[in-house]
């Protein structure tokens, strides 16, 4: 992780889940899809790496009432410390390398039945070794899930940001080989969510710098950015888009 992706996340932790939250109902569907994709039952040891604030992950602890708590995992203090604390989550200060390292070991030293990674593979450095690490980590039931954006989104931003989320996003398909080369069964879906956010509303977003993308920019090409997005959108007091995420999902093969 960059420096200036935790500085990011540092500044956005406070307002993380309100930003995110506006629509209730897509994150619990959002929640169920990853509880569905991952066929999550209590008993599966449970690790969400990348987990933030912990916002899907307390929706999918109250679905699948793990007997173990799920291990919640961010390198950004602030983030973890907007996890709620209640039994069934627990916080873990580290970043997804020092898991497959093993720099930071396992609490309880088990084997993990379930890795979720929802949106944060693109900030993963060395991602062949980190996702080969996290691999090694599964039990024989063991499956992980990478969720992840496609290169060209339809968000409503402006240009720059669009070229440069484009630089930064990896492709799908680096995941799957990624994932595959570590000796996982692989499958990819994609979901699509539909997003409705009041213009004002977004701008405020944008001001915010609600997606990690808008901290690459300095306040006056954020500032541009914004003036650029308003104008293209002045027509449009409400604003609809779709999310297609990818679903990269990776299981121990039987036998
Ligand atoms: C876009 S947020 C997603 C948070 C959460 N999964 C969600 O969907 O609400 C990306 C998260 O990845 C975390 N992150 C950054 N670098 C990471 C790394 N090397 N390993 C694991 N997580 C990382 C950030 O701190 C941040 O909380």
């Amino acid at each position: 992780m960059t420096d200036r992706t935790a500085e990011h996340y540092e500044r956005v932790a406070a307002d993380y889940d309100e930003h995110w939250s506006y629509d209730p109902d897509y994150v619990r569907r959002f929640a169920d899809a990853i509880t569905d994709s991952l066929r999550l039952t209590s008993s599966d040891a449970i690790a969400d790496v990348g987990c933030g604030t912990g916002l899907y992950t307390r929706r999918i602890a109250e679905t699948v009432r793990p007997t173990r708590p799920i291990l919640c995992v961010d390198p950004v203090p602030a983030m973890l410390e907007r996890l709620p604390r209640q039994s069934d989550l627990q916080p873990l200060v580290a970043g997804a390398e020092d898991l497959a390292t093993g720099v930071v070991p396992l609490p309880d030293g088990d084997r993990l039945d379930a890795v979720v990674m929802k949106e944060s593979i693109h900030h993963v450095g060395d991602r062949r070794t980190t996702l080969d690490g996290l691999a090694g980590l599964l039990s024989r039931h063991g499956r992980m899930l990478v969720v992840m954006l496609p290169r060209t989104i339809d968000h409503p931003l402006f240009r720059e940001a669009h070229e440069r989320f484009a630089q930064l996003q990896p492709e799908t398909s680096e995941i799957v080989e990624t994932l595959r080369a570590s000796g996982l069964r692989t499958s990819v879906s994609y979901r699509t969510f539909h997003t409705t956010i009041d213009r004002q509303r977004y701008v405020r977003l944008l001001e915010a710098r609600y997606l990690s993308v808008l901290g690459e920019f300095s306040e006056d090409e954020l500032r541009e950015g914004i003036a650029q997005f308003r104008h293209a959108y002045r027509d449009e007091p409400v604003l609809r888009f779709d999310e297609h995420f990818a679903f990269v999902k990776g299981w121990v093969a039987p036998g």
